[in-house]
């Protein structure tokens, strides 16, 4: 069957409804199917008046949320899957941030895995522990309670975690991937290597990193990794480091999942402002109907309550390659 997603206009914040009416609030997260329904969930973030100037409407204090859809267009609420806190000594005190949350399912503990970028109390990106950190949380439901379990940094200390995903590869094992910094003082200009996206393995339940692990030199100062896997490769769609401000996409490919990696430069054909449609990625899911759908956000940092979603198909090429066109209006199979 056919889904017809609405991105609206390149220059405009198309605000996507719940069947309730309300502004779907879901930023930074991705879709997974799970009981015979697509599940939405994201940082639900703040409208911009509680957020004063300097703290960013970047934060939230509820939570991550979820959304239910079978056609994914009718999206209706679920509830906050993953609460934030008012308490002042707990690790989920509001306001913060578990930026890029992503949810894999173990089919051998059937258990709902999350992890994300875990950015504590004020929500503030820093150097210190805890504000670079990666963050996990489990449940037995998919839209249930997640119980987080922690945070750590998966390769080493020094090795800062700022963007995240989640790849889950067809022969069960799992990967957390993420722009690794090196604790030396933010430099403008970037050496090799000082920021760069790592891939590491996790352990058969999910709950922690192995020590198995690959830099992927060929997205070195690149962020806001998403990967899919189709015809035998593997895929990695990138940004740039340039905060919210739009940049141009880059993709690399690789055989194997831990390299070597190749870059394949912009994927997105007539993006002639080269700011991915004015958009940066966050997570690329495959419809039941096999499908890839790249989800980006078009961050309004004006208001971050009122980011909003462009969903476009990825087209495949013959050759390893894939490409991203933008359309105001997209049907997909699902
Ligand atoms: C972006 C990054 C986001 C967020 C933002 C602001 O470049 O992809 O996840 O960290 O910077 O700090």
């Amino acid at each position: 069957m056919k889904a017809r997603i609405v991105n609206g206009k390149i220059t405009n914040f198309y605000q996507r409804t719940d069947t309730d009416g309300n502004v779907i609030n879901a930023s930074d997260g991705g879709v997974i199917f799970a009981d015979g329904q697509y599940h939405w969930y994201g940082l639900r973030l703040r409208p911009r008046p509680f957020a004063p100037k300097g703290e960013g409407g970047q934060v939230t204090d509820t939570g991550v949320v979820m959304y239910a859809s079978s056609d994914l267009v009718s999206w209706k609420y679920e509830g906050v899957i993953l609460a934030s806190s008012q308490e002042e000594n707990n690790p989920l005190r509001a306001p913060m941030r578990f930026e890029r949350p992503k949810i894999i399912y173990n089919q051998a503990t059937k258990k709902y895995v999350l992890w994300c970028h875990y950015v504590k109390y004020p929500g503030d990106h820093g150097f210190g522990p805890g504000t670079a950190e990666a963050g996990v949380a489990v449940c037995d439901r998919v839209n249930g309670q997640y119980r987080f379990l922690g945070t750590c940094r998966p390769i080493d200390e020094s090795g800062f975690v700022r963007d995240c995903t989640l790849f889950q590869d067809d022969d069960g094992n799992a990967y957390f991937v993420y722009d690794r910094q090196v604790s030396r003082e933010f430099k403008p200009v970037l050496e090799p290597f000082e920021r760069c996206l790592h891939i590491v393995k996790l352990s058969d339940d999910y709950l922690s990193c192995t020590k198995e692990y690959a830099r992927i030199d060929a997205a070195d100062g690149r962020e806001a990794p998403c990967l899919v896997k189709n015809g035998g490769w593997y895929y990695m769609v990138t940004s740039g480091l340039t905060g919210w401000a739009y940049n141009q996409a880059r993709y690399c490919r690789a055989k194997s999942i831990m390299g070597p990696w190749e870059d394949m430069g912009d994927p997105c054909t007539g993006d002639d402002e080269k700011t991915t449609f004015r958009t940066q990625g966050t997570y690329i899911f495959d419809t039941r109907a096999g499908e890839s759908v790249m989800m980006l956000e078009r961050h309004n940092t004006e208001n971050f309550e009122r980011c909003t979603y462009v969903w476009l198909p990825i087209r495949y090429g013959n050759n390893g390659t894939l490409k991203l066109v933008f359309e105001e209006e997209v049907t997909l199979e699902y």
